[in-house]
């Protein structure tokens, strides 16, 4: 994306990132600081944060890493603070932070449940709320990071359906209670995304992958840059008129999973 006369769409906007360090996130922090932004990554690890952030500096962005769980809302704020002191008020919130592990509810504790509720739901939560007092206001753009288990039950991840269903509903609730501030707010719900630890942990192997991919209308996994595509939109000029949605962005695999299975029946049909 960019305008007719070629300047970056990002220039003089700062973007913070949750779970920044690595993945989908750091894609699209990526995205953001190559189209102008300076970027600031939150995340657990200070050094793994360091080494993203000198990556897009090595590629002529700006970007700094200020480490905090965002379960823990005192050291959340702390580091949101910081960030804020360093680059100015900020336009584009992510809230990208999350955990997975595959495991039927029988073979998750309570605290396996409560640990990816807390860091993708409370920790959505906490970072707009930490985040609302360094917001512009107007003009800010918050995008939280959900995913298709929000609305298709997935077997081995009730804590992820639970998480991110919330999550969904606090970018509408956020989105009616923030909207005559002026601050828009949506979710992106990704499917299948390559190279993420998410699908390394849900696909980890070539069978695994190939199973997922038949279930894919588009005949693949998404790509991390992608969804990070979709996210520079969503916190564009173009898209702002939009807020309190949920934009899929699976290659129509939450459409309905049988469907290749269905094409290979009528095929069989066709040819008997
Ligand atoms: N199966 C069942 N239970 C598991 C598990 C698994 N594969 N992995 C972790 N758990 C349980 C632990 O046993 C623990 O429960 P217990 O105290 O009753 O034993 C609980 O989950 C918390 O684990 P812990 O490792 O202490 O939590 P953490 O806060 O350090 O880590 C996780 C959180 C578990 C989500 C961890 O996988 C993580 O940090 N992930 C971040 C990266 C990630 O998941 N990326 C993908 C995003 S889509």
């Amino acid at each position: 994306m960019g305008t007719a006369f070629g300047d970056k769409i990002m220039n003089g906007k700062v973007a913070l990132v949750t779970g920044g360090g690595s993945g989908i996130n750091l894609a699209i922090a990526e995205r953001f600081a190559e189209h102008g932004a300076k970027v600031a990554l939150i995340g657990r690890t200070q050094e793994k944060l360091d080494a993203a952030a000198k990556g897009i500096e090595a590629k002529g962005g700006t970007a700094a890493g200020f480490s905090a769980d965002v379960r823990d809302y005192e050291a959340l704020a702390s580091a949101i603070g910081s960030a804020r002191e360093k680059f100015g008020e900020i336009d584009i919130l992510v809230c990208g932070a999350a955990g997975n592990f595959p495991a039927p509810a029988i073979g998750m504790s309570a605290n396996g449940f409560k640990a990816v509720v807390d860091i993708d739901l409370l920790g959505t939560f906490n970072t707009c709320r930490a985040a609302y007092e360094h917001l512009r206001k107007p003009g800010a753009s918050i995008i939280n990071i959900s995913a298709t288990q929000a609305f298709v039950p997935m077997a081995m991840q009730a804590h992820v359906c639970a998480a991110k269903a919330g999550v969904d509903m606090v970018t509408r609730t956020l989105a009616l209670e923030w909207g005559a501030k002026g601050i828009r707010v949506n979710s992106i719900a990704p499917g299948a995304v390559d190279d993420t630890e998410g699908m390394k942990r849900l696909a980890p192997n070539e069978k695994a992958r190939a199973f997922v991919t038949r279930m894919i209308p588009l005949g693949r996994f998404a790509e991390k840059g992608e969804i990070a595509d979709l996210a520079l939109f969503l916190c564009s000029d173009s898209a702002r008129f939009i807020t309190g949605t949920v934009m899929v962005c699976d290659g129509g695999q939450s459409l309905g999973s049988m469907f290749s299975e269905m094409l290979d029946m009528a095929g069989k049909q066709a040819n008997a």
